[in-house]
């Protein structure tokens, strides 16, 4: 599995944890940036992410940045995104089983390092449960024809 990593300066030493935990358990890590604590601004990297993850140039995507919202928001506007902003291992489950997510979001801000690998470990274990759920993932994706 190749997942791209992607954050702000407030995110910056949270990514270079989990993208070390991540290579460790043998995923193939791809880091769009950025790169050092100097200050950039969120939107870069989501969209940057974002388009990855819809191209297929990555299979799924983490980002982070102080609060997880900025940078979500932003990747989940390119098409074919579902970003989900999680702070806990249950939420990070739950959206990959029912919202089929592709980007897990986290704020460094906001976690602690051992709940961010949790999150991350529950993240990519998971799968999507389709049926039902399907339909709705489906109903959301319309959404983004339509405006
Ligand atoms: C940067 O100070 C901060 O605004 C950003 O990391 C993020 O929390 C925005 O949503």
């Amino acid at each position: 599995m190749r997942v791209g990593f992607g954050s702000d300066h407030a995110g910056f030493f949270l990514k270079e944890i989990l993208k070390k935990h991540l290579e460790e358990k043998g995923f193939e890590c791809v880091d769009y940036g950025t790169y050092s604590e100097d200050r950039v601004d969120y939107p870069d990297y989501g969209k940057l992410v974002g388009e990855k993850v819809a191209s297929g140039e990555v299979d799924k995507g983490v980002l982070i940045c102080g609060t997880g919202i900025g940078i979500s928001i932003s990747a989940n506007k390119v098409k074919g995104v579902r970003a989900a902003v999680c702070s806990e291992p249950y939420s990070a489950k739950m959206t990959v089983r029912h919202n089929d997510a592709n980007i897990i979001a986290m704020g460094a801000r906001v976690v602690g390092e051992d709940v961010a690998k949790m999150i991350v470990d529950t993240f990519f274990s998971e799968e999507f449960e389709g049926g039902r759920h399907l339909d709705r993932v489906n109903k959301m994706m319309k959404i983004e024809e339509e405006n």
